[in-house]
């Protein structure tokens, strides 16, 4: 792929402190590919798997941090890694299956063999071939193949939960989350058994940005959901509240459940449909989990490339994965949490 070079400007803002935020932000060719660098690729955690994904020694799956392919591997100890998704030599893309399960994996250009860990274990010819009695080709003698593995990306692990970084530097996951989101982290993600159940996928020609700003938006929810408003799942009358971590990156929006019926946040809502009713009123059949004291719905944004939805009893993970400034796919993962 050519890639053309686009000369960043500082969007205009117009005057300091205002809440107007310059169309640029989020159409800017030059802005998204820094984003990219400064977000995706340095400085911060990025979300990439469940561990329920890659239950056994030998499972991977291939995903994306910001727009670099990386496979998430479990290796023969058990323990996960994350390497990038291109060939030491010639830079391949080698791994085109979503998931599965190996013991290596092996380039198809030149056949270069890497274990699970993203070593290089193997290199075809590396001595060369004999001709006429004489050694023909082959890589230098003082080729080490410790010093031609596959990038390795730093792993966070929690209660499941698989992060990835490419900066080796980036703060523990714990601090970088701060003790206001881990602790909504934690609530849901409390170490119990994760099953998958399915996962939905959409393509969106919108900057992703505008994935994190909607899920720390508790103005549309009551306005926009049909299905939020007309059972009370988040309506303007729920008890509601946004906390975010000290350096204003992540989210929790908090809400419980009302009972309200008819009133002043539904008069006049379009997507209130009174005469609306289930199928099979089960669906609604609320089971109270462990952790319930008092929310019924925490989402969170976990910059710069998650959100964890728990709304009553459902639960996934959405990802978000960035395919240009006007683009992005965003991956679902329907969860179920094991009872204890
Ligand atoms: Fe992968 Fe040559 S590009 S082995």
């Amino acid at each position: 792929m050519i890639e053309a070079t686009v000369a960043f400007r500082q969007p205009d803002w117009k005057d300091p402190g205002s809440s107007r935020i310059p169309f640029s932000a989020y159409t800017d060719e030059a802005i998204y590919r820094r984003e990219l660098e400064r977000f995706f690729y340095s400085a911060h955690w990025c979300y990439v798997a469940l561990e329920a994904e890659i239950p056994n020694p030998g499972d991977f799956k291939r995903t994306v941090v910001g727009e670099r392919s990386v496979i998430v591997t479990r290796a023969a100890d058990g323990e996960i890694h994350v390497v990038e998704n291109v060939c030491a030599h010639r830079g391949v893309r080698f791994c085109r299956e979503k998931s599965g399960n190996r013991k290596d994996f092996t380039c198809p250009y030149h056949q270069w063999n890497y274990d699970l860990k993203g070593n290089l274990v193997g290199v075809p010819f590396r001595r060369g071939v004999k001709l006429d009695g004489k050694v023909n080709g082959g890589m230098p003698s003082d080729f080490d193949p410790k010093e031609h593995g596959l990038a390795k990306l730093n792993v966070a692990v929690r209660n499941g939960v698989v992060f990835a970084s490419f900066d080796h530097d980036v703060p523990s996951l714990e601090d970088y989350l701060g003790p206001t989101i881990l602790r909504y982290f934690d609530r849901v993600f409390d170490g119990r058994k994760l099953t998958i159940l399915g996962y939905s996928r959409q393509r969106i020609p919108g900057n992703w940005k505008l994935m994190q700003e909607n899920i720390k938006d508790p103005y549309h929810p009551g306005l926009l959901h049909t299905w939020f408003v007309t059972f009370s799942l988040w309506r303007a009358d729920n008890k509601s509240e946004l906390r975010m971590d000290e350096h204003g990156r992540h989210a929790a929006m908090i809400s419980t459940r009302g009972t309200g019926g008819r009133g002043d946040v539904t008069s006049g809502v379009s997507s209130f449909k009174e005469q609306m009713t289930l199928h099979d009123e089960r669906f609604l059949d609320v089971v109270k989990e462990e952790w319930w004291g008092a929310p019924t719905a925490v989402m969170m944004t976990l910059f710069p490339n998650v959100i964890i939805q728990q709304q009553v009893n459902s639960v996934s993970t959405r990802h978000i994965q960035p395919n240009g400034h006007n683009s992005f796919d965003f991956v679902w993962d329907a969860l179920r949490l094991r009872r204890r």
